[in-house]
């Protein structure tokens, strides 16, 4: 994996069937686990999720949560708060880690887009009922995965150097 990756990918929202191989799979959940994270605290918790019937259940469980019910597979994110040791950084560790995941998908140029579930509490409820988790497990997020259907295009202009600043803020009104 390069710099490439950051600046070409691109949220996927159409899949075509093919499976995700396995050890693709297993790239991505290495790369979300050596994220970093508050204390060293690791408290995130994955599960892969390829069962049509639970990806589609998945997909009413935010607003836009759609392209899980049109993927192969899915990742949920979620932190077990009998790991926390910095508990009020887990949303932060566990958005690391998903965007490692997302960056070693497209190295091997699978697509995936970000499904934001916490802290909206309704959807970390649906989630959890439809995942089975336990109390102390708690969802961050969903990643669908799979083979773009449909070719996306690089964004570009975000870069803004205006936003970069030097040293202390400087009041311009
Ligand atoms: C915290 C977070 C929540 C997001 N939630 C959703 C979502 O619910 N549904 C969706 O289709 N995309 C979601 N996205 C993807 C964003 O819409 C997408 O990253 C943004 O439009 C920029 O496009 P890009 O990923 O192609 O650069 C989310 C991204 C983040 C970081």
């Amino acid at each position: 994996m390069t710099v490439d990756e950051i600046f070409t990918r691109t949220s996927v929202r159409s899949f075509d069937p093919r499976q995700v191989p396995e050890e693709d799979v297993e790239l991505m959940l290495k790369a979300a686990m050596h994220a970093p994270s508050a204390m060293n605290q690791q408290c995130w918790e994955f599960f892969v999720v390829d069962d049509p019937g639970v990806l589609s259940e998945l997909s009413s469980a935010a607003p836009y949560a759609e392209p899980v019910g049109r993927a192969p597979l899915a990742i949920v994110l979620a932190a077990d708060e009998g790991r926390m040791k910095a508990p009020l950084m887990w949303q932060q560790d566990l958005a690391a880690s998903a965007q490692n995941i997302l960056l070693a998908a497209k190295s091997r140029g699978i697509g995936t887009v970000w499904i934001g579930i916490a802290p909206h509490e309704d959807r970390m409820a649906k989630v959890s009922s439809t995942m089975r988790l336990p109390d102390r497990i708690k969802p961050f997020c969903l990643i669908a995965v799979g083979y773009p259907s449909e070719e996306p295009v690089p964004k570009v202009g975000r870069y803004k150097p205006e936003r970069v600043h030097r040293n202390r803020h400087v009041a311009t009104d």
